[in-house]
């Protein structure tokens, strides 16, 4: 038995949430292995909609494990909010959900430091969630950051240690007035601790792996995407983590040749939010069109996100990268009025052509794009593939074609019923 990935392809908010639901039925655990409440995935079943920033996306099917791998960085209060939300709908993770003891704790000081740290780089910020994650990771790898496992020993002792020093970095170095938030914060950290620690807290390496010697199935849940990764993506505007496949190793405990199918998801166009380069961005109303229909605001900030055609030089090399197996398109439907697509196949660098992902994404990279026609039709009561417009299967095609990936499944709306399995 091995571990499927689900992963996105560009730089987030591909629809990992949706598709790892869809996909759940065929699994029995359902795990999360880098990120943290930076991440938004959201789930439309029916008439609800949840958005989960912490916990995996196959909650909403019963009987199956949840597990949040030692990868991820984990914000308690976040977490108690989000089980307060789900438990609304009846569920109760007490018995089903794992967490690492080696998953790193967003502490209130760690937000603070990402807002300290946003605020002193002005003009050239990231455009980070200001939820902790660099901060966090950055403790995380100077080998000082609080693990969820510490919260069972000496923690207090730990916790102060840790938050003098980061005062001392606000205070000293970032010379940020944080007096008014750090109490109230404080105050609920401590009690969404309480409720943490009322869940099951283990080394989730050995339930993993233990699942894969009695060959329960299992998919793991990425959180932002390749172009986001903290190596390959457009550095220095990505996330602080490893958002490839090869993070799923890392993140979960397992060893890279129990890796099986690796599904990329991408939507039919892309979308950025914060800063940082974005090849094929649209300022015009092609890309307020996408943002209208698609409503492409953040799931954890609102931010409007920024929006440009398909850019398959990016496309590629996450697939390279990730060692996709299958495509999975999204948000087609939100191409249904366009009457020509553009699809970016190259940049154009210093009057040179190259279909090769550089070292750096400046203002000297031109996309070069060509155009196909439209499908005018509506896509989101589509059932079947066999009910594809000429124009939509054509789309896919090339960008198979391009890729050199099949793509498996087609999404035309955010609702569990809007997907599409190709080739049945
Ligand atoms: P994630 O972070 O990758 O899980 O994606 P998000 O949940 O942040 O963003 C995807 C958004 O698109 C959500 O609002 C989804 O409900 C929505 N969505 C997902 N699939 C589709 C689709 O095929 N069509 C449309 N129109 N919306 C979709
Ligand atoms: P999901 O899992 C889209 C972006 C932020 C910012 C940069 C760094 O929902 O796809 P961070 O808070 O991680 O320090 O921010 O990364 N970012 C995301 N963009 N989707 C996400 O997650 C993201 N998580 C972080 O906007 O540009
Ligand atoms: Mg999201």
């Amino acid at each position: 038995m091995k571990v499927d990935v689900l992963l996105g392809l560009q730089w987030g908010d591909e629809g990992k949430g949706k598709v790892v639901d869809v996909l759940t039925p065929r699994y029995e655990v359902i795990s999360r292995f880098q990120g943290g409440p930076n991440a938004g995935h959201t789930l439309e079943i029916n008439n609800f909609k949840q958005v989960l920033h912490t916990i995996p996306s196959g909650i909403f099917h019963e009987n199956k494990l949840n597990v949040i791998g030692n990868g991820v960085v984990i914000d308690p209060i976040v977490f108690e909010k989000e089980i307060e939300s789900i438990s609304k709908h009846g569920v109760d993770l007490h018995k089903t959900l794992y967490i690492s003891k080696k998953a790193h704790l967003i502490l209130p000081t760690h937000r603070l430091l990402d807002a300290a740290s946003e605020e002193a780089k002005g003009e050239t910020k990231i455009g980070s969630t200001l939820k902790g994650i660099g901060p966090t990771y950055r403790d995380k790898i100077g080998r000082e950051g609080l693990r969820v496992g510490d919260l069972f020993e000496n923690f207090t002792e730990k916790y102060t240690a840790r938050v003098q020093a980061h005062k001392d970095l606000l205070d000293n170095y970032y010379h940020y007035d944080y007096s008014a938030q750090l109490e109230v914060a404080e105050k609920e950290w401590m009690k969404a601790i309480e409720v943490l620690k009322t869940f099951k807290i283990v080394d989730t390496e050995h339930l993993i792996n233990d699942c894969l010697i009695e060959n329960k199935p299992i998919l793991a849940e990425g959180a932002q995407g390749t172009m986001l990764d903290i190596d390959f993506g457009s550095y220095p505007f990505v996330t602080s983590s490893s958002t490839i496949c090869a993070g799923a190793c890392t993140g979960l405990g397992i060893a890279p040749n129990k890796i099986g199918n690796v599904f990329g998801i991408f939507k039919a166009y892309c979308t950025r939010v914060g800063a940082g380069p974005f090849p094929t961005e649209l300022f015009d109303q092609d890309g307020q069109n996408m943002r209208d229909v698609g409503r492409e605001y953040g799931s954890t900030t609102g931010r409007p996100r920024r929006c440009g055609w398909l850019d398959l030089v990016a496309l590629k090399y996450s697939v390279m990268l990730n060692g996709v197996s299958e495509l999975i398109m999204m948000k087609a439907d939100v191409l249904d009025k366009f009457e020509i697509i553009k699809i970016c196949v190259g940049y154009e660098i210093d009057g040179e052509i190259t279909e090769k992902f550089p070292f750096e994404l400046n203002d000297d990279v031109k996309p070069v794009y060509i155009e196909l026609p439209g499908w005018q039709t509506d896509l989101t009561q589509l059932t079947s593939q066999n009910e594809f417009p000429e124009e939509f299967n054509s789309y896919i095609n090339f960008i198979e074609e391009q890729v050199g990936v099949t793509v498996t499944i087609a999404s035309v709306g955010p609702n569990r019923a809007q997907t599409i399995l190709l080739g049945e």
